[in-house]
């Protein structure tokens, strides 16, 4: 290791004096510009605009520069389609005055696992733009029948590193909005999400598989999580984020799964929640499982009219399908719940809920008051060591 470190450095000086000699520095180097409407992009919502948007991004991926992708106004219509990397530019940015809108027959995306998505890229910025995914008319569907396309994420990062997403809106997705998946250094931020509070599996973000995510200054009103985080999610950082409606920010579902990475290292500081089904949430599945739950901490939370501000839940085992009478096997440790106040709809605010096979230990409340029609409400606990410090209402079950 280290000769290698004694073999690079000098290497990497002189490629530094090169580039000063020739007066190039990533600061200075002004990005080539790449308007969508000079390959063929109309911004008349109604000409499928596919084909010029991937020429675009062909000529953007492969310039030797840092390049922008420019999206004027206008509403330009795309079908499913996927940006590929590895892309020679060292840097690509997706600046969008415009709104991306998807085919109003939503069964034209509704095969596809995605609407928009990014694979095998470093360097990408999004900034701006709306993309509306025109959702209602495919929840409409399933809520009325039962063969319907399961649909489409509307804007998927995979296996890809160095990533922004700054001032996006995202709108009415058929499936998910945003999914990071084996992704390393993503920063989300003001990003809006709206979607019907009764929207079926409209998740907010939903991030596994992940290192290094920060999700900071964003609304997300929706119909499932907020910010659902899965299995493999370390070093998570959510950071003034309101979500409702909605199902709230959830870790988890996990255990779907044997073997299944931990999630670890996760802050969500400063949240609001209004009307939401849950607050914070940790959530598994009843079934064996070597998964984990820890280094969670959860502060600076407000709760209006939740109906479950404060729950683990080990025992998911919906339509009691390929778990009953199973216990869960992830191990949930060291959780901290501070400074976590407001107001739940339901008589228990807090519930711990954890596996008989593999008690959560490490629970700590600190500064806890959550309200029940202006009285104390309650806790539950089942199989779960923690302690409570400072003020918690409702008494702690701990
Ligand atoms: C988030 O929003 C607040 C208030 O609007 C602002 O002061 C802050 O700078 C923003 N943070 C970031 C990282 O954009
Ligand atoms: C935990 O995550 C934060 C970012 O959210 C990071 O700064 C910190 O280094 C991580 N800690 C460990 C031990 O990985
Ligand atoms: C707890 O919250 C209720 C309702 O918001 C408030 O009336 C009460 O004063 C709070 N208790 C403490 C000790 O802060």
């Amino acid at each position: 290791m280290s000769n290698i470190m004694k073999l690079s450095s000098p290497f990497q000086g002189i490629i530094l004096i090169l580039f000063v000699m020739l007066g190039i520095n990533s600061a200075s180097a002004a990005a080539t510009k790449i308007n969508v409407l000079a390959f063929g992009a109309k911004p008349n919502g109604k000409t499928d605009s596919t084909k010029a948007f991937l020429e675009a991004w062909n000529a953007a991926c492969g310039s030797a520069d840092s390049t922008m992708i420019y999206v004027p106004k206008g509403r330009y219509l795309l079908g499913s389609m996927a940006f590929e990397g590895d892309c020679k530019s060292p840097q690509i940015t997706i600046r969008i005055d415009g709104t991306l809108v998807a085919p109003g027959d939503y069964s034209v995306l509704g095969k596809s696992a995605n609407w928009l998505s990014f694979e095998g890229v470093s360097g990408v910025s999004i900034i701006g733009g709306a993309l509306d995914a025109k959702g209602p008319a495919l929840w409409a569907c399933k809520a009325s029948h039962t063969n319907c396309p399961s649909g489409a994420t509307t804007l998927s990062f995979t296996n890809s590193n160095n990533i922004r997403i700054n001032g996006l809106t995202s709108l009415n997705s058929q499936m998910f909005h945003i999914v990071i998946n084996g992704c390393q250094n993503v920063h989300i931020q003001e990003v809006k999400i709206i979607a019907a509070g009764n929207s079926p599996n409209t998740d907010g973000i939903h991030v596994q598989l992940s290192t290094n995510v920060e999700i900071i200054n964003c609304s997300i009103k929706t119909g499932d999580d907020c910010i659902s985080i899965g299995p493999g999610t370390k070093s998570l950082w959510i950071e003034r984020v309101t979500c409702g409606p909605g199902h709230g920010i959830s870790i988890g579902s996990l255990a779907r799964d044997l073997k299944e990475e931990g999630v670890q290292n996760i802050t969500v500081r400063k949240t609001i929640f209004s009307g939401t089904q849950n607050g914070l949430r940790i959530k598994s599945w009843a079934r064996p499982s070597n998964g984990f739950v820890q280094g969670v901490r959860f502060i600076n939370s407000v709760m209006r009219n939740v109906q479950n501000p404060i729950v683990i839940d080990q025992n998911y085992c919906p339509h009691n399908l390929n778990c009953p009478g199973q216990v869960s096997g992830i191990k949930i440790r060291d959780i901290l719940y501070k400074n976590i106040r407001g107001t739940s709809s339901t008589p228990i605010a807090i519930k711990f809920d954890c596996s008989a096979k593999q008690p959560c230990t490490g629970i700590r409340l600190q500064n806890v008051n959550l309200t029940y029609l202006e009285k104390a409400a309650q806790s539950s606990c089942s199989n779960v060591v923690g302690k409570a410090f400072d003020l918690v209402r409702p008494n702690s079950c701990l």
